[in-house]
């Protein structure tokens, strides 16, 4: 078997070859672009094939920039379109290409890799973890009031209060550059998110509202007509409001825009799609338990590929010291790092001080963007704690400032 990189003419094979390894056939592109594998960086992308030179697995690669911890932008790469053709499975094709890809960002000087999962056996053997979560909200209308509290009258987190902006009605159509505004505005404060390069949007890659299927968009506006929100949805069920996403500044603004979706006529329930897990929207309605959640799932697996480099980029909110024994067995690595956080900064060098906790890399991605607390991690025997302080210890280091979540399908 040989692992070659693609150029823009594999584009056709690479795209046949992943759909064969899916059972798909691939859609007609329509005029406007809109297939999923428009965004594809070729350049980026891994052919295996047969000694005969007949493609049997692809896996890719996008340029994403990941927000962490603090509100800071890393560049990450988005593995994607990994497939190995039925008649070649479990025999390792898989497995080398993993180790290729991994090599070649380590060369890049790349440290984070991220991925989303089709199933959740394959990924953590390469050394990824899940690290951020999703879930569906259902709301019947009859139990969607918002009864917003007082408005924030402390200084600070702007805290969900009367809405002094606009929700405007438009089309998908006419939305020109706004969502794509808007999403990047957001991405950029909310830890797990990943940035969507503009040829996304161009092409119509992905899912809706980023590909051009029919959808209304409630767009929020701030008090000077500054778009700073938006709620994409369509009516495909029967008395259903679907909510792709719904994209906003900040908690109020996701107020607004729930409450146009959920003072739509002729609706029976709304379904918020993508919903991020500890939101407050329910506690913002007057019912508590107008919500139901379901569909809760990993989204963003995490893999890191310098364990120093990762530490030091992210953001902390707590001091402290902490000796991490990290284990890699995909890529035979073992090191053991003191991590020291002070006012906000870390500093993680090599040590030979007793470990705190012991844990494999994978781990380590799960607990990376503070979305899965290292104390789970010990209970569910994943992570060993070496003395009865060091799981609380990390629970409180690697924390975020609030749960990560991504929206991005990739
Ligand atoms: C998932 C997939 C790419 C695996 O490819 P593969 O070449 O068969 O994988 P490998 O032979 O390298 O497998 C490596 C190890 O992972 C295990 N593994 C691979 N896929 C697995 C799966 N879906 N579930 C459980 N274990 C899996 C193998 O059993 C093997 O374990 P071992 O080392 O203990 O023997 C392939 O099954 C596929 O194309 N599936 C359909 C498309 C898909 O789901 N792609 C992933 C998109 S995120």
């Amino acid at each position: 078997m040989d692992i070659r990189p693609t150029t823009d003419q594999d584009l056709d094979v690479f795209v046949d070859t992943l759909h064969a390894a899916f059972g798909r056939f691939p859609e007609t592109p329509t005029e406007r672009g809109g297939v999923w594998w428009a965004a594809l960086e070729m350049d980026r992308n891994l052919l295996a094939t047969t000694a005969e030179g007949r493609p049997v697995g692809t896996a890719g690669a996008y340029s994403f920039e990941l927000t962490l911890p603090g509100e800071i932008l890393v560049p990450a790469s988005g593995v994607t379109a990994v497939g190995v053709l039925p008649s070649h499975r479990r025999r390792g094709v898989l497995s080398a290409m993993m180790r290729h890809q991994l090599t070649e960002l380590r060369a890049r000087g790349e440290f984070l890799s991220v991925l989303l999962a089709s199933e959740a056996l394959i990924y953590r053997r390469f050394g990824y973890g899940p690290a951020t979560y999703t879930q569906r909200l259902t709301v019947p209308r009859h139990q969607g009031a918002l009864a917003l509290p007082r408005a924030g009258k402390t200084a600070g987190t702007p805290a969900a209060g009367p809405d002094t902006g606009t929700v405007e009605l438009l089309r998908r159509a006419e939305c020109g550059e706004i969502l794509e505004e808007v999403y990047d505005r957001y991405r950029r404060a909310q830890p797990g998110a990943l940035s969507r390069p503009s040829r996304w949007w161009e092409r119509g890659a992905g899912q809706p509202p980023i590909s051009p299927a029919p959808r209304y968009v409630a767009v929020h506006r701030d008090a000077e007509g500054v778009p700073d929100g938006y709620a994409s949805y369509s009516l495909a069920e029967p008395n259903t409001l679907t909510v792709d996403e719904t994209v906003a500044a900040d908690d109020a603004v996701f107020a607004a825009l729930a409450r146009f979706v959920l003072g739509h006529d002729l609706v029976a329930q709304v379904v918020f799609k993508h919903f991020p897990p500890a939101h407050p929207l329910r506690w913002q309605f007057a019912d508590f338990r107008a919500g139901e959640v379901s569909g809760d799932t990993d989204w963003l697996w995490v893999r890191l590929l310098d364990v120093p480099r990762a530490l030091t980029a992210r953001g902390w909110f707590t001091d402290g010291e902490l000796v991490l024994d990290v284990d890699d067995p995909f890529l035979g690595e073992h090191g053991r790092y003191l991590l020291t956080v002070r006012d906000g900064e870390a500093d993680c060098v090599p040590t030979d001080r007793e470990p705190d906790l012991s844990l494999d890399v994978s781990d380590l991605g799960s607990v990376y963007l503070g979305g899965t607390a290292p104390s789970t991690l010990v209970r569910a025997g994943h992570i060993r704690a070496h003395h009865p302080g060091a799981a609380t210890l990390a629970d409180a280091l690697f924390r975020a400032e609030r749960p990560p979540h991504c929206l991005h399908w990739f």
